[in-house]
């Protein structure tokens, strides 16, 4: 059977799919990963969704390609605003934390708790670990995938009010730590390196949250100590 080329970082999304699932994959743009849910029996529906229609021209190609296009179903939609309600997991992969909240503020109906989450976020990662936590949400599991020299973390998360993070746990949460990633040393060393510049820069400008910064910064450094390997 010929798969799509998927790349690591999606196919750790995919490893979060529970068998039998109906997925939602939202922001598809090739569709790739639905496809490869679908031929590997993962899924057992997938929904493909973008909020541009040429992605989704591309996915309905891509799906016609791999033989799967009756399996699949395709919405053009704006976030999770337009597309049935009927699915267990939602994918939202290589998006930035700006959308993926603005995704997920639009739909307070995905705490019904029917539904799981798996987020794939591209940047401001502590800001989307604290909204989730902030609005209810917890993270179930988070793991670590590596294309190329880019470490990118995946996460699974539900609506599950009344857990908390730390500070330095929206940089590191305790699901991830706890994932035992062979990529997790590498990865806090380049945590760690960017909240070291970011220390430099407000020390220089006198920032206010600089203390608490640097606490992070203390507490993150404690448990690369604690992880072991090369630093
Ligand atoms: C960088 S691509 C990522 C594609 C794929 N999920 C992946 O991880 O390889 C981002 C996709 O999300 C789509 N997108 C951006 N904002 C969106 C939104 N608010 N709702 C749905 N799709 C969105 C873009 O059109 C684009 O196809």
């Amino acid at each position: 059977m010929k798969l799509p080329p998927l790349s690591n970082r999606l196919l750790a999304c995919c490893g979060f799919v529970r068998p039998g699932d109906r997925v939602a994959d939202v922001g598809c743009d090739h569709g790739y990963l639905g496809i490869h849910l679908l031929l590997t029996g993962a899924a057992r529906s997938v929904l493909a969704s973008d909020v541009n229609e040429q992605p989704l021209r591309c996915a309905l190609r891509n799906a016609r390609t791999y033989g799967v296009e009756n399996k699949m179903t395709f919405c053009l939609s704006d976030g999770v605003r337009n597309i049935p309600r009927d699915f267990d997991t939602l994918v939202c992969a290589g998006m930035g934390a700006d959308t993926m909240i603005s995704i997920l503020d639009a739909a307070p109906w995905l705490k019904s708790g029917d539904y799981r989450l798996i987020l794939q976020c591209q940047s401001k990662r502590p800001e989307l670990r604290r909204y989730l936590y902030d609005r209810g949400y917890a993270i179930r599991r988070e793991t670590l995938a590596q294309d190329g020299k880019f470490l990118y973390p995946v996460m699974e998360v539900t609506f599950d009010p009344g857990h908390s993070l730390t500070p330095a746990q929206a940089y590191l949460s305790p699901a991830l730590l706890e994932s035992g990633s062979p990529l997790l040393p590498a990865f806090l060393d380049r945590v760690i390196g960017g909240l070291e510049k970011t220390v430099q820069g407000r020390s220089r400008a006198g920032g206010v949250d600089w203390e608490e910064t640097r606490k992070i910064l203390e507490d993150l450094k404690q448990i690369r100590v604690e992880l072991g390997g090369c630093q």
